[in-house]
């Protein structure tokens, strides 16, 4: 909840109260740098030990309520037919209107089943914005993944409120470029992550619908970060202020033919699944579950996190739920626009992101400067953040880079998991390390896989910048 101070600050205030903890450490500035060395500067490769505030991603980390615990407990534990999954399905479709659902054991597994079913190689899939593991299972099929965006969506700072729409004439064009036969789904993605998490509009989602009509084309909603994209139609959108964040869930669910999402963001479950109203395209997808996930009741996920994501899926239309990043991200951006620190505006959901290609303009793209400034965010603050540009991108099949359209340094925020100090904290950092900047320098791969780099990728740093970084953070505040 957003409270409005008398001094007409604006600050948010947690919905929840903590009721068990986990114990964080701080270790020192040389540790540091020693661990993020030995990871070689990816910071995917290090240990939490290691990590005093984890903002690599808000996926699978996020805090459960008492209910989900104890929806955990309860559980019917059974191959088949378990009661659980029945009150899991009931719930899919109280909140988000689906008659038909399928558990996944996380959202790429929907993204493996709905690629490998409704994708041939040469099609194209028409999307507002790829996401990484999306992109990979359409590539490794050999079709196209093309993003038809408005030029806004890749402009950083900006006011436009729906950043994530596609661009229906871009639509219309490719579908007249193509020919409907190569389009092999339509793909929206809610709160379209690798922009900033920025969402786009009803309106948007209705006139790509239309199109779809139009051309007899499915239309595929990734839902992964549904509430908080119906969060901010509900904050943003005209004629959407009087409805509840449940409601126009519902409504964004009701105009795609298929659905799936990651549990783990809004439903703070360690899994997915696939929901629709169509048979036909359910029948079709469920033959090959049993093949790649498990028994259709329980689709590769564990009854217990099932029966987890039965509250789950409730209370994640609560805005209180819906909201709560939000509001924290809404702050945490602002906070850092007051030192003119680059980011991604408008505030959106999922993280805070900074645009590195701002923030550190001398390093070139060739050298990964979000990939720089990620990990010398963590050698001053032990802070892990993402890095979402190039490195996230992979070499094209000639090995040439594939430099991504924005360059970030995503600090993502956990639902229910940091304080306000907390942010406070990253905020000082940031701030210091903004003076700082001219010491950051760029990054080389060591080794460096062909699909999703970003995982495994080992990098070193130029000119050994992580030393003297480190030394420069210790004259002032010694090893901490
Ligand atoms: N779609 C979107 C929009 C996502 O953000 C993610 C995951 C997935 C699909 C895949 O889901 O991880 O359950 O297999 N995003 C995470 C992140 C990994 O850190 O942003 P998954």
């Amino acid at each position: 909840m957003i409270i409005k101070a008398s001094d007409g600050r604006e600050f948010p205030v947690e919905m929840h109260k903590t009721r068990m903890v986990q114990k964080i450490t701080l270790v020192p500035a040389e540790e540091r740098l020693k661990a993020i060395e030995e990871a070689g500067y990816n910071t995917f490769q290090l240990k939490t030990k290691d990590i005093f505030l984890d903002m690599l991603t808000d996926s699978g980390v996020n805090a459960m309520s008492d209910n989900q615990f104890a929806g955990f407990i309860k559980a019917d534990d059974a191959y088949a037919g378990s009661m659980t999954f029945y009150e899991f399905a009931d719930a899919v479709k109280d909140v988000l209107g689906y008659k038909h659902v399928m558990n996944t054991h996380q959202g790429r597994a929907a993204e493996h089943l709905i690629a490998k079913i409704f994708t041939t190689p040469g099609d194209i899939v028409p999307t507002n914005y790829h996401f990484t593991t999306t992109k990979a299972h359409i590539e490794i099929l050999e079709a196209v993944c093309l993003e038809i965006y408005y030029d806004e969506a890749i402009i950083t700072e900006s006011t436009n409120l729906f950043k994530g729409n596609m661009d229906p004439q871009k639509l219309r064009d490719t579908i007249k470029k193509y020919g409907r036969e190569k389009i092999a789904f339509v793909r929206m993605e809610a709160t379209t992550n690798l922009i900033g998490g920025q969402p786009f509009s009803m309106q948007n989602l209705k006139e790509i619908r239309r199109i779809c009509d139009e051309h007899k084309l499915l239309l595929v909603l990734d839902g992964s970060l549904l509430c908080e994209n119906a969060y901010f139609i509900w904050k943003r959108e005209k004629g959407y202020g009087n409805k509840t964040v449940q409601e126009i869930a519902k409504e964004m669910c009701s105009i795609a033919d298929l659905f799936y999402m990651s549990g783990r963001k809004n439903t703070s479950v360690r899994g997915g699944f696939i929901a629709t109203n169509n048979k036909e395209l359910f029948e079709k997808i469920k033959p090959l579950l049993p093949v790649y996930e498990g028994f259709v009741t329980y689709g590769g996920m564990s009854m217990r996190e099932i029966g987890a994501m039965v509250p789950g899926v409730r209370e994640m239309v609560e805005p209180a739920v819906a909201g709560c990043s939000i509001e924290q991200i809404k702050y945490f951006v602002e906070r850092l626009l007051e030192t003119k620190i680059p980011v991604v505006t408008p505030p959106g959901g999922l993280a805070c992101h900074i645009d590195a290609m701002k923030f550190v303009p001398h390093i070139p793209q060739s050298q990964y400067p979000a990939g720089a400034l990620t990990t010398a965010l963590y050698i001053v603050s032990g802070v892990r953040a993402m890095e979402r540009g190039t490195i996230s991108m992979d070499r094209d099949k000639d090995g040439n880079e594939q430099f991504a359209d924005i360059e970030l340094t995503r600090i993502a925020v956990p639902r229910r998991v940091y304080t306000v100090s907390h942010l406070e904290y990253i905020i000082d950092k940031v701030n210091w390390l903004y003076k700082h900047r001219e010491l950051i320098k760029g990054l080389k791969f060591v080794s460096e896989p062909a699909v999703l780099r970003f995982f495994f990728g080992s990098l070193n740093v130029l000119d050994n910048w992580g030393r003297k970084l480190c030394d420069a953070f210790k004259k002032e505040f010694g090893n901490i």
